[in-house]
């Protein structure tokens, strides 16, 4: 039977990240292969580094594009034909969101778009969870850890946000929203009672 894909959104500082890292601590879901994008390939890499410096934003995106392909054909795809769960911090969703944000004024609907280009060879996931949290409070954390990436600007983060919710709402059958601006245990324990139940019987 094929594995299940389960990915994990929001934007940064939305608590996403530390959620991951105990999934992977947690016993029920040992048996899951856990990955991220941008991946830790050389592609992950170019994407770094294109993060870190002033790279066009058409570049930017098929850098994450490529990075993507490879992550599936390397990794996705062959572990969900094995029958291994697969838990990602960070797929195509993320791209719609943040390049369909820094895309803006390029094409009349640039998530759109960015959403076409995925079509016809990615691997869409079974469950989509959306970390939501206020922009203003997320930006707070991101500071709080010293981190200040071109990203972490609270305008940006809006657009990125109000993106991520219009996916959801377009989407509702892969979609959960979780409210993450409430307190980490909360989060920990919504998001473990909906991945254990998505893999049920699975794992
Ligand atoms: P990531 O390393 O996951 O950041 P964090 O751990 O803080 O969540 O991602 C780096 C940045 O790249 C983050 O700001 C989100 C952005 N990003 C995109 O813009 N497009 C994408 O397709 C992906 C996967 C990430």
């Amino acid at each position: 039977m094929r594995g299940k894909l389960i990915t994990l959104e929001g934007i940064d500082g939305s608590g996403k990240s530390t959620i991951c890292r105990l999934l992977q601590d947690e016993k029920r879901f040992a048996g899951c292969i856990f990955t991220r994008e941008p991946t830790t390939s050389w592609l992950g890499d170019a994407v770094n580094r294109a993060l870190r410096s002033d790279t066009d934003h058409i570049a930017e995106l098929m850098l994450f594009l490529a990075d993507h392909a490879d992550h599936i054909s390397r990794l996705v795809r062959p572990s969900l034909e094995r029958g291994s769960n697969v838990i990602s911090d960070r797929y195509s969703a993320s791209r719609c969101a943040y390049q369909g944000s820094t895309l803006t004024g390029l094409f009349e609907d640039p998530l759109d778009w960015v959403r076409t280009l995925h079509k016809g060879w990615t691997v869409d996931p079974d469950l989509i969870v959306l970390f939501d949290t206020d922009p203003s409070v997320a930006v707070k954390r991101c500071g709080d850890r010293g981190e200040q990436s071109k990203f972490e600007k609270i305008e940006f983060l809006k657009a990125v946000r109000n993106n991520y919710l219009r996916l959801a709402a377009e989407d509702r059958e892969r979609f959960v929203v979780i409210n993450a601006d409430r307190p980490l245990n909360e989060v920990k324990e919504e998001v473990f009672r909906i991945i254990a139940h998505a893999l049920e019987g699975r794992e």
